[in-house]
């Protein structure tokens, strides 16, 4: 097709996607089942994990618990259990490759195929850049991001082979602005953010359109994971309403679930405003939370 052509096609498309998107508006999207399928969250002993398992238990999922902590990840399937749901919890340090890559084996060798993959355990560190230490930095990166690479890795080739699945990051706001004191987890974000974009994306060239991909990026949540947090215009989100809005978003494949929504227009202001007037937004936002302040760290 000749250049002309081709940019012609793009306006179609361009008509077309802007037409589709109001009309979705008026008419409910169609929810998909979730029934049977075998669903893995990782951090599910606490906070959005937990209530996300109890989200996919309501839809009668199989659920694969994963999480550092035994005691919550035992609450968690009880939870899942009372619910009608069928459970298997595993205590799996997400932070570690091999761990990850032999839970998984043994995931595949006694329940089956991962088909829906919600990649959702997560480690902050509150502090100004230079306080913060080299192991907690390690850490941030380990679980919010390179364990991503392991897990998908892992779960993906089946989901390949049958063209069929749904991978969910679980990101932040602050994979899309950034946030004083949190250089390092917002880093690790911006990276979870880049890969489900680029996931996305390589999955659709290789016309695997029956795999699924959703991110999840909301602003602070009241599950203690960030410590008092508070702003003047931004709300702090309840984390059931979050997991249902997580659950909606999956069941519809929603790629980017902003929380709350008007987040994307703050995105959209933040890249055509000039940066005196972007701090000074900031200024009016005030985002407070808890975080250690020049503290002259020696242990590395
Ligand atoms: N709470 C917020 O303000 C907020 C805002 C935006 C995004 N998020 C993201 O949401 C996700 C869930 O956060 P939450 O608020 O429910 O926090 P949470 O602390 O309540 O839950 C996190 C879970 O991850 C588990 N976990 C931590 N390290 C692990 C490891 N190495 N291996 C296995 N499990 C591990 C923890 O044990 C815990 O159960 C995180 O990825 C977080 O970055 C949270």
């Amino acid at each position: 097709m000749n250049l002309l052509l081709e940019f012609l096609w793009l306006i179609v498309i361009i008509i077309y996607s802007y037409v589709e998107a109001l009309v979705k508006l008026f008419i409910p999207v169609k929810r998909k089942s979730v029934r049977g399928e075998i669903v893995l969250i990782t951090g599910a002993a606490h906070g959005i994990g937990r209530l996300t398992a109890y989200e996919f238990a309501k839809h009668q999922s199989k659920l694969v618990l994963w999480d550092l902590n035994k005691k919550g990840l035992e609450e968690t399937a009880e939870g899942c259990k009372q619910l009608g749901a069928e459970v298997h919890a595993f205590r799996v340090d997400c932070s570690v490759k091999e761990e990850i890559y032999s839970a998984a084996e043994k995931v595949k060798r006694e329940i089956g195929d991962v088909s829906i993959l919600v990649n959702n355990a997560g480690v902050v560190a509150a502090a100004d850049f230079l306080s913060t230490l080299d192991k907690q930095i390690e850490k941030m990166f380990q679980v919010n991001i390179l364990a991503h690479h392991w897990t998908v890795k892992a779960f993906l080739p089946a989901m390949v082979e049958n063209n069929h699945g749904h991978i969910v990051t679980v990101a932040s706001a602050g994979g899309h602005v950034t946030v004083p004191f949190l250089v390092s987890y917002c880093s690790s974000k911006f990276a979870a953010v880049g890969f489900h974009k680029s996931l996305s994306q390589e999955l659709s060239v290789l016309g695997k359109d029956g795999i699924k991909t959703s991110c999840l990026c909301p602003v602070f949540i009241n599950t203690g994971f960030i410590k008092h947090p508070s702003s003047r215009i931004l709300p702090v989100l309840e984390p059931d309403r979050v997991a249902k809005k997580l659950m909606d978003g999956i069941l519809c494949n929603q790629k980017m679930i902003f929380l709350p929504p008007s987040l994307t227009t703050a995105l959209l202001l933040e890249r055509i405003l000039p940066e005196r007037v972007l701090l000074a937004v900031d200024k009016i936002i005030n985002v407070k939370f808890e975080a250690i302040l020049g503290c002259e760290r020696k242990e590395q």
